[in-house]
């Protein structure tokens, strides 16, 4: 354990900052990583017998049966190191150093970090706080100039927990016809974890539009299987096989004894997904209501996700420091809003997947009382 690590624990601080579910990952997606390795898969190639796109066909029948949509298993899956290596092969796929990519934000930060390292710019749209962070899709069309080559968008939304509706999807699907040279990223990793009968609204299955949208998925967060490193990209043959490319150019693709597990995990573990989420809408509901005692801090209610974000303006306009003195003086560790974009500046984000319910109490009765004295 690093110096930091113990001074925390020490201190007592409560982590609501990464989106790591505290939950095992379930016994039988273990198993088959180990039934995979003992039986020999620890080559290039699978061991005989092992088919060699299990992982391909194992997705292709869950969207077959969760959302009625035909993918092709060999053509139109790729498998990632996570939804991160999703990301940046994806957006390698599409644009080129100097290309733009539109952004409504406030949204997950790594994305808008790591665009940099490929030379690809940032064009920033604010997302529509007083209506519950709608995407303004007036506003991403006249964003768009001849170097635009892809919009992002993370459903639901990291970390405003807000969903797009069909008529979002319908406007985005317009957007993408009457631009044929513009494509779409679209992140689903917390599309399995919804409340209060939301439903999950995508472009995925669309034929018409499948040469320009790119769907990132993980098996981090639905399976808590964030040191595995799983996940995958969902893309059009042609943008698949560069992806592919780029991806065996890299690191020679995902082991196969984790792809064998994740369609274990895909086939079998439904049961302890709901389990899972059973436990976490239960730790939203203790994060909400831990937050609406909290004096002048308002929030839109997820309705997806792992994160409550927070609005701490009344205190606050540097979420940096703010948070920084949250840490040292209530003990509790969350995000600034500000890494999100420059929307999400007088915001905090806060994660309510790592923790009990009870430490979730614990820990928003520390932020208020730590209110209370400023
Ligand atoms: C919206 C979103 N996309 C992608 C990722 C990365 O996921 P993975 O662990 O699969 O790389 C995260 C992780 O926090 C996330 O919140």
């Amino acid at each position: 354990m690093g110096r930091a690590a113990i001074s925390k624990k020490e201190r007592g601080v409560i982590d609501m900052w990464v989106a790591d579910p505290a939950f095992k990952t379930d016994p039988k997606i273990v198993e088959a990583f180990r039934y995979a390795v003992r039986h020999g898969c620890t080559h290039y190639f699978p061991a005989p017998g092992f088919d060699p796109n299990v992982f391909q066909k194992a997705v292709a029948k869950h969207y077959r049966r969760a959302r009625g949509c035909t993918i092709d298993p060999l053509t139109e899956i790729v498998p990632t190191h996570g939804a991160q290596e999703a990301l940046s092969l994806s957006v390698q796929a599409a644009a080129r150093p100097g290309d733009e990519v539109l952004i409504p934000e406030p949204t997950y930060n790594v994305f808008i970090e790591k665009l940099e390292g490929f030379g690809v710019k940032p064009v920033l749209v604010p997302l529509l706080e007083k209506e519950r962070w709608r995407i303004d899709f007036d506003s991403v069309k006249s964003a768009i100039t001849g170097k635009t080559r892809l919009i992002f968008i993370c459903n639901p939304n990291n970390p405003t927990g807000t969903l797009c509706g069909s008529k979002d999807m319908e406007e985005l699907s317009d957007i993408l016809t009457e631009n044929r040279n513009v494509s779409v990223i679209l992140d689903e990793c917390y599309s399995r974890m919804l409340y209060g009968g939301a439903e999950h609204h995508s472009l995925l299955g669309e034929r018409e539009l499948m040469d320009q949208v790119y769907v990132v998925n993980s098996f981090s967060k639905t399976y808590a299987m964030t040191g595995w490193r799983l996940g995958y990209v969902v893309a059009a043959r042609k943008n698949a096989d560069r992806i592919k490319q780029i991806s065996f150019e890299y690191n020679g693709g995902v082991a196969y004894s984790v792809q064998y597990a994740g369609a274990v995990a895909l086939e079998k573990c439904s049961g302890s997904v709901r389990k899972m989420h059973a436990e976490l809408r239960m730790r939203r509901d203790a994060m909400l209501a831990g937050l609406r005692e909290l004096k002048d801090v308002a929030f839109v209610t997820p309705d997806g996700g792992f994160e409550v974000f927070a609005d701490f303006s009344s205190y606050t306009s540097d979420s940096e420091s703010f948070v920084r003195a949250l840490e040292d003086e209530a003990r509790v560790k969350t995000m600034p809003g500000r890494k999100y974009g420059p929307s999400g500046e007088g915001h905090v984000r806060f994660v309510f997947c790592s923790n009990t319910a009870e430490r979730i109490r614990e820990g928003t009765s520390r932020v208020g009382a730590w209110l209370e004295d400023q």
